[in-house]
């Protein structure tokens, strides 16, 4: 039986309410390889996203782009740099990312509040491991904006680049008052995956302020084509379809009032919750994807769950277990002592999240949640 109340309700731009917009395409007779809905959704992103400063790029989702741009970043580095820096708390595709690029991810705990990759973690890796560490990969953790500035300077001091997985963070704005990500020399990448604030069906973003850059990373998307069919560099086939592109084109008209209305169901959930940890804000508004909260200490995630699962509510526990703790990864990656992320990850509960959703709905979620905090 399907829950009652789901855990998303992915909601992207009804393609069949597009038909003019199809036949276009169709009568254009160009699918993909960077066509016209392409262009412009590249350059409707970076308007809106970025008041026009920088570069963005597409591609056909995150984790191809995370791999374009890990590639990217690393290719000339010395061999003995095979290392790619990333929180332990994040999704496969960051690590899986960088294993398909070459690396071997070696991961740092998370600050306990903001859930963010732990400054004192981070400086500490690099200054034991600094010279075999190729890519610092921060991840902007459920949306959240990372202090960019110290990455820069990070970068700077180790001689590093980052790249940075903000896969839940389009629609985020800084605390400066920027989109996430503005005025960022190293990429950012941006998924625009059907279950994220910014709903298309697969497709990804790449923004960095440096235009050599994405443009490598466009024909790195085209399989390294920087001549007609001659590949001169590293490639896959990372580009975006016509019809993926109008689906992202469709969901900017609206996106706004949608992050806001998001955030206000967030509002009502914290107000309610009480006895539940909620991830420290950073930025000054969060694209909020679902809503990760702490379970109260001492309290029985699986009883919790089994509660919310007896009422018919969706619910899920990201990220249980965090990467060391899946097999995968345990044989692949390096994997030192992460307290933080084992208390967080412990009592992670994920509760629902989606634009239709109503104060009713969330009521009742808090009325089964209430016995437990
Ligand atoms: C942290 C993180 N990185 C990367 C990805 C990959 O995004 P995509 O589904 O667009 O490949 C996700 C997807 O959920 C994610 O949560």
């Amino acid at each position: 039986m399907s829950p009652k109340i789901p855990f998303l309700r992915p909601s992207p731009a009804p393609l069949s309410q597009a038909i003019d917009q199809l036949r276009e395409i169709e009568d254009s007779g160009v699918y993909s390889n960077f066509g016209p809905k392409n262009s412009e959704l590249e350059q409707r992103l970076l308007d809106g996203f970025f008041a026009g400063r920088g570069h963005c790029a597409t591609a056909c989702n995150a984790t191809i782009a995370l791999m374009l741009a890990l590639k990217a970043v690393t290719e000339d580095s010395q061999p003995q740099r095979r290392y790619a820096l990333m929180p332990s708390f994040t999704f496969a595709a960051t690590a899986h990312a960088a294993l398909w690029a070459g690396l071997t991810p070696i991961f740092c705990d998370i600050e306990p509040d903001t859930w963010l990759p732990c400054a004192r973690s981070e400086t500490e890796i690099l200054e034991r491991h600094g010279k075999e560490v190729a890519v610092i990969v921060p991840y902007a953790t459920f949306g959240a904006a990372l202090d960019l500035d110290r990455y820069a300077a990070l970068a700077e001091r180790f001689d590093t680049p980052v790249v940075v997985d903000a896969a839940a963070s389009l629609g985020t704005i800084d605390q400066a008052g920027n989109g996430f990500g503005t005025g960022f020399p190293f990429p950012v990448v941006f998924s625009m995956h059907v279950t994220k604030t910014f709903a298309s069906t697969e497709a990804a973003v790449v923004y960095a302020d440096d235009a050599g850059l994405v443009a490598r990373l466009q024909t790195m998307s085209n399989f390294g084509f920087g001549e007609a069919r001659h590949a001169t560099m590293a490639g896959l086939n990372g580009k975006l379809s016509e019809v993926a592109a109008l689906a992202a084109l469709l969901r900017i008209d609206g996106f706004n009032q949608i992050v806001e209305r998001r955030r206000e169901l967030h509002e009502r959930y914290r107000e309610r919750l009480s006895g539940f940890a909620f991830q420290r804000p950073t930025a000054r508004r969060q694209a909020h994807q679902f809503v990760p909260v702490l379970t109260p200490e001492g309290a029985d995630p699986e009883a919790i769950s089994a509660a919310l699962t007896a009422a018919g509510i969706g619910h899920s526990a990201y990220f249980r277990p965090h990467l060391a703790g899946q097999s995968y990864f345990q044989k692949t990656c390096v994997a030192l002592p992460t307290p933080a992320t084992d208390e967080v990850s412990a009592r992670a509960l994920a509760l629902p999240l989606y634009d239709s959703m109503t104060e009713d709905e969330i009521d009742a979620i808090c009325d089964v949640l209430d016995v437990f905090g």
